[in-house]
């Protein structure tokens, strides 16, 4: 077939672009491992409830360490575990936080608190509480039909 020497440059020319644009994409998408910046550690998101201390959420205080507390979140379509619960005020805590399924936002509104719930990588933050009140716990990340309603509560009290 003959083809004319335009065409072949233009065809070249979009063969090339698509190449590059998927190689693009592919770098950016897996080549950095692709890993939410609050996150500090692995687990399998199969076995999240069978994987301590994930097995077992919610507020446990610990000594010996350089926080008062952990606090132990479990975020799934479209809850959070616990979905409530109480700190005493000027408590130091670490907060560890997974996903057993899609990415899920957590976001303590009216704090600093802001993490990225990403399946197969534990986010951690440590932060004391030194304001009581009532906190809102949201997910800022778009994870399907429910997303609005997936919420939990953090009182910090005196
Ligand atoms: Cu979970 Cu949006």
């Amino acid at each position: 077939m003959h083809m004319h020497r335009y065409e072949k440059w233009w065809l070249t020319l979009g063969t090339g672009a698509l190449v590059l644009f998927l190689f693009i994409l592919g770098v950016s998408a897996f080549h950095q491992g692709h890993k939410p910046p609050s996150a500090k550690a692995f687990i399998n998101p199969e076995r999240v409830d069978a994987t301590a201390p994930f097995d077992q959420p919610g507020l446990k205080e610990v000594t010996g360490k350089d926080w008062d507390y952990e606090l132990v979140i479990v975020a799934s379509a479209f809850h959070y575990e616990p979905g409530e619960f109480t700190i005493p005020k000027g408590s130091k805590v670490k907060i560890m936080a997974t996903t057993k399924d899609v990415i899920h936002g957590f976001e303590v509104a009216g704090t600093n608190i802001n993490m990225m719930l990403e399946p197969g990588y534990v986010s951690e933050y440590v932060t004391t509480l030194d304001q009581t009140g009532e906190f809102l716990i949201v997910c800022n990340e778009y994870c399907g039909a429910g997303h609005h309603t997936m919420k939990s509560m953090l009182k910090v009290v005196e």
